[in-house]
C-alpha cells in the first residue's frame, strides 16, 4: 500500500495524456455571410447534407449519450470505428442508414430494429456523423446528480450473505456488445445472472468486503451490485462522464467500502463518491500541466485509479504521470503529482499493458 502507516484512504489515479487534439472547429453555421440566404437556423459543412439547428442539437445530445463511448468523444474511434466526415461522408446517407438501423454482427447496436431511437433519429444520426465533430460537452455536479440512482437504499439490504455463491470464486464476464455482465459462478461454470450495465463493460471491480461488484462502461455509467441478496442484485447507478475506463473502491485498512472512485476520459476528471451509495462527492478535473515539459495539456485523460493490494493499472497510451491522492474522511483529496515512473514504483502493483 502506499502511505501504509497513516490513516488516510490512498488512492492513484494514472493520467494518461492522449494526442488527439481539441483543435475541433464547429460546423459552418448558416448567419455566416455565404449561407445567410438559407434559414437561420441551418447547420452546414462541406460535402455533409444540411441539418436544422434544433436537428443538429439533438443529434449531438444523442451521440454524446450513447454513440461516444463506443465511438469516441472526437470520432477518432475506440471499440467502434472511427466516424470523421473523411470516412463517413465516402459511406454516404443510405450506408450509414442501414447500419445505424439494422447494426453489424461486428458489434454495432441494432438502433432502428430495437427501437430505440425513431427512423427520423436515424436519419439524422446519420447527417450528423458527416459533419464536424462538435466539441464534447462537459459533465459537472449537475449532470452526475442528474443519472444517480439509489435503487436499494443501505439500510434495506441485507446484514449478512443470504445468497448460496462462493463470491471468492465468481466471475463477471463482460458481455461486450450486449451492454451486460454474466455474473459465472467458477465452481460449477453456470451462469448466476445477466445484468444490464452501461456500453462495452472495461471493468468489473469487488470491494474490499468482496461484497460489492463495481463495473463501469465506456460511456462513464457505474453500476454497484450487492452480491449478498439471495440473488445478486443492483443496488445503485451513476454516469460520471462520457467516455471512461474504469473504476475502484478503498481498500485501506478502517476504510473498506467507504469510497468509491472513477476515472473519465472525456471530460479529463475523476470523481470520488460514497463507497456505499455512489453519491458524487467531490469532482476533480486532471487538465494542468505536464509534468516534464511543463506545458498544459487540455485532455489528460483520467485512467484506471488503482488501491491497494490486487489491482493493477493497464493503458492502452503512456501515462505521463500519476496523482497519488490521500483523503481522510474529512478533507478534500489533495493530489500529488509525480512521473510516471516513480509512480509505477511506488504503486508497486501497477503496470501499463498494451491492450
Ligand atoms: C457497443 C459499442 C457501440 C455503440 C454504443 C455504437 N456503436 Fe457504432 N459501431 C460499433 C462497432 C463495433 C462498429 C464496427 C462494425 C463493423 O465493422 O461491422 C460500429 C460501426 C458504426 C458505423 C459504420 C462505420 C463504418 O465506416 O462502417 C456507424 C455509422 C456507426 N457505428 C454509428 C453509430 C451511432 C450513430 C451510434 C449511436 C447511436 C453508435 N454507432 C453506437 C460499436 C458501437
Amino acid at each position: 500500500m502506499l502511505i501504509s502507516n497513516r490513516k488516510t484512504f490512498a488512492l492513484t489515479v494514472a493520467t494518461l495524456c492522449s494526442t488527439l487534439a481539441l483543435a475541433v472547429t464547429h460546423a459552418a453555421r448558416a448567419d455566416e455571410p455565404a449561407a445567410a440566404a438559407a434559414s437561420p437556423l441551418m447547420v452546414k459543412a462541406a460535402g455533409a447534407p444540411d441539418m436544422s439547428q434544433a436537428e443538429f442539437d439533438s443529434s449531438k445530445e444523442i451521440y454524446f449519450q450513447r454513440c461516444a463511448g463506443c465511438h469516441g468523444v472526437l470520432r477518432k474511434g475506440a471499440t467502434g470505428k472511427p466516424l470523421t466526415p473523411d470516412i463517413t461522408q465516402s459511406r454516404g446517407q443510405p450506408f450509414l442508414e442501414a447500419l445505424i438501423t439494422y447494426g453489424s454482427p461486428a458489434g454495432m447496436p441494432n438502433w432502428g430494429t430495437s427501437n430505440a431511437l425513431t427512423k427520423d433519429q436515424i436519419t439524422s444520426m446519420a447527417k450528423f456523423i458527416q459533419h464536424t465533430p462538435p466539441t464534447p460537452p462537459e459533465w459537472g455536479m449537475a449532470e452526475t446528480l442528474k443519472t444517480w440512482k439509489v435503487l436499494v437504499k443501505p439500510e434495506d439490504r441485507p446484514k449478512k450473505q443470504l445468497s448460496k455463491l462462493n463470491l471468492p470464486n465468481l466471475f463477471s464476464v463482460t458481455l461486450r456488445d450486449d451492454g451486460k455482465i454474466a455474473l459465472i459462478d467458477g465452481d460449477s461454470k453456470k451462469i448466476v445472472k445477466l445484468i444490464e450495465t452501461g456500453y462495452a463493460v472495461h471493468i468489473s471491480r469487488i470491494s474490499a468486503s468482496g461484497r460489492y461488484l463495481l463495473v463501469i462502461g465506456r460511456d462513464a455509467r457505474i453500476d454497484m451490485i450487492d452480491l449478498w441478496p439471495v440473488e445478486p442484485t443492483k443496488v445503485a447507478e451513476v454516469k460520471v462522464g462520457i467516455e471512461a475506463r474504469s473504476v475502484e473502491t478503498s481498500k485501506f485498512k478502517g476504510y473498506e467500502d467507504k469510497y468509491t472512485v472513477a476515472g473519465s476520459y472525456w471530460p479529463p476528471q475523476f470523481t470520488i463518491m460514497d463507497g456505499e451509495t455512489l453519491e458524487p462527492k467531490q469532482i476533480v478535473s486532471t487538465r494542468g500541466m505536464t509534468v516534464d515539459k511543463q506545458e498544459y495539456h487540455p485532455e489528460p485523460r483520467s485512467s484506471p485509479p488503482t488501491n491497494g493490494r490486487s489491482s493493477s493499472s493497464t493503458s492502452r497510451k503512456p501515462a505521463r504521470s500519476c496523482w497519488s491522492i490521500t483523503r481522510t474522511s474529512k478533507t478534500s483529496p489533495s493530489p500529488t503529482s509525480m512521473p510516471r515512473r516513480s509512480c509505477m514504483t511506488a504503486v508497486g502493483t501497477a503496470r501499463t499493458a498494451t491492450s
